[in-house]
């Protein structure tokens, strides 16, 4: 089937007018697509994680862009206009916070952190704070003020779901898309989009493991996918 979009890790194929089918690849891409390589087995993971996450929040009161596991690979989804930012939960310093602000990683934060970076590849996604995301009209006040709320309850709901299976949930990236006027959680939620460590030892379990060169990649998704599956 032609395909609709094709992006750094999945693949858009249009259905029907109401809906698509995303094929998860195992391509992975680092610092804006400078970094490239290939973690076998990785769109399954994702695929697999994404649904059942979707699931679990779905089971909690989140409305998804979500519908159904269609193989291993691929998901159906609701079609949606994605609004064009990335929103990062952090409740630890990490990965670009911890540069900016010259923090330790894993530094505790008082409280979650709510940031948008505007989703844009030719410009390597610049942070941007709320005001300017009004002022450029990327969103309604409304829309903004019900994807932070959304994003601080995904926040504590994957904190929990994560804890339980050994894991701690130091941040991750979501993506919202309207849809008849609603605002819908779209996009995945996976260890492309998460920064999970393990809490025995601290090791990253995630996409870290591919973009600092730690090895152990392939193993460390298949272990987050086991442990999300409970197997
Ligand atoms: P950062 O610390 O590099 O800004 O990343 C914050 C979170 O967002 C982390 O969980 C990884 C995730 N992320 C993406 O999903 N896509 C991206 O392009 C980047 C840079 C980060
Ligand atoms: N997905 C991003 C890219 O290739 C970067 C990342 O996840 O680190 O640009």
């Amino acid at each position: 089937m032609e395909k609709l979009y094709e992006g750094k890790a999945k693949v858009l194929f249009p259905e029907g007018p109401d809906t698509l089918r995303v094929y998860f690849k195992d391509e992975a891409t680092a610092f804006n697509a400078q970094k490239r390589g290939l973690i076998p087995g990785k769109g399954v993971v994702n695929n697999k994680v994404s649904a059942t996450l979707f699931r679990y929040l779905e089971a909690h009161g989140v409305k998804t862009h979500f519908l159904e596991e269609v193989s291993d690979r691929e998901m159906r989804v609701l079609r949606v206009e994605i609004l064009p930012l990335e929103v990062i939960l952090r409740f630890r310093a990490a990965g670009s916070f911890a540069k900016r602000y010259g923090v330790k990683e894993g530094t505790l934060l008082r409280a979650p952190l709510v940031e948008y970076s505007l989703k844009s590849d030719p410009l390597g996604d610049p942070l941007i704070c709320p005001e300017a995301i009004l002022a450029l009209g990327l969103a309604a006040e409304e829309e903004l003020s019900q994807v932070r709320t959304t994003t601080l309850k995904v926040g504590e709901l994957l904190r929990d779901f994560f804890a339980q299976r050994g894991l701690d949930l130091i941040d991750f990236k979501l993506e919202f898309g309207k849809r008849q006027g609603e605002i819908l959680l779209a996009d995945e939620i996976s260890p492309d989009t998460m920064r999970l460590w393990d809490q025995k030892t601290g090791e990253p379990m995630d996409k870290d493991r591919f973009r600092k060169d730690l090895g152990g990649v392939e193993e460390a998704y298949q272990e987050v996918l086991r442990r999300v599956l409970r197997e």
